[in-house]
């Protein structure tokens, strides 16, 4: 087999720091508010596994149907020659699209871009062994800065799955899908899951589940500032809410404080005060319709190619191409 290669485009603390800095900007905002990001330590990243499982989050069990069926139709249409896939999480939907391109015959090489170094490795070096003819290219770095320094033989086919692009604001969604499409070359491919919208009540129980796992899942950022910043939260003071934003179409995840507290930070030098009943929104994730992610891919330079949706019409998949 051929040994994998990793370049690092994140500096030792980059984590650290961006940490510090959001942490910072987040708690001393009015509503406060965390990028959803940090939810991913060891234990967040277990416990969205786990959130995969259950029997209300819908989200992934749908877009692994869609792309069971249609690996063959994104292998025949893109005919790529590397895939590239962002936040590289299950890599089990990645082995459904690299067995299809395989097969197809185009495929030369996988690029995994992921902020995290160890996982990649992890992935990159199970990859190579069940793919030996395969070269094995993993970036770490985040796909909100680090975009311009994908490697990989053109046509590439960009995947973005699991819905990630809802977690940002429309705005950074914007910035993101033409930073995106700058590095692409015309005819190369974005292969993007999108949530799509539906009744509330079943968004909601998608992110409150009965099992209590997404509470925990969203807690745990807590548990994760305490840990990296010497911060003090009293965890079990907060409740967890999934809201329906029926205008924005988005689910917001908050953390509601219980009691009025203090809360100290030390490593930002910081006490963050909370009233009784104050909110901290730790992750927004949008839902989105056809029409309106075929006009924000447009107004980003990607023409939607294909559309397919699974067999309850919950999640959708899109193929787009760099025009
Ligand atoms: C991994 C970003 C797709 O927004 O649905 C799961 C994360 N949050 N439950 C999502 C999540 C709460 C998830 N993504």
């Amino acid at each position: 087999m051929t040994e994998p290669v990793v370049d690092v485009h994140l500096a030792e603390d980059h984590a650290a720091r961006a940490l510090a800095s959001d942490a910072r900007a987040g708690l001393s905002a009015s509503p406060k508010s965390l990028p959803p990001k940090w939810f991913y330590d060891a234990r967040g990243s277990e416990l969205f596994e786990q959130i995969t499982r259950l029997p209300e989050y819908y989200p992934t069990r749908a877009e692994r149907e869609i792309l069971h069926a249609r690996a063959g139709e994104i292998a025949a249409t893109s005919q790529a020659h590397t895939l590239v896939e962002l936040g590289s999480g299950s890599s089990e939907k990645t082995r459904l699209l690299l067995d299809a391109l395989r097969d197809a015959g185009t495929l030369h090489q996988f690029v995994p871009l992921d902020v995290s170094g160890s996982a990649l490795r992890d992935a990159a070096a199970a990859l190579a062994e069940d793919y030996p003819s395969l070269l094995v290219h993993g970036v770490v770095g985040d796909f909100t800065e680090h975009l311009a320094l994908l490697p990989g033989e053109a046509p590439r086919v960009v995947a973005f799955l699991g819905g990630t692009i809802g977690n940002l604001l429309p705005a950074e969604r914007a910035k993101f899908l033409s930073s995106l499409r700058d590095v692409l070359e015309p005819g190369e491919w974005l292969l993007l899951g999108t949530d799509l919208v539906k009744d509330a009540e079943t968004v909601r129980v998608a992110y409150d589940d009965s099992a209590g796992v997404t509470a925990e899942f969203n807690k745990n950022v807590l548990h994760v500032l305490n840990r990296e910043l010497g911060a003090d939260f009293d965890v079990d003071a907060f409740d967890h809410v999934a809201l329906w934003d029926a205008g924005q179409e988005w689910i917001e995840m908050r953390l509601r404080a219980t009691r009025a507290m203090r809360v100290h930070v030390p490593k930002l030098g910081m006490t963050v005060s909370f009233e009784d009943g104050e909110e901290l929104r730790t992750e927004i994730s949008a839902k989105f319709r056809r029409e309106g992610i075929t006009g924000e891919l447009a107004e980003a330079g990607f023409e939607l190619s294909r559309w397919w949706t699974d067999t309850q019409n919950r999640f959708g998949l899109s193929l787009s191409r760099a025009v």
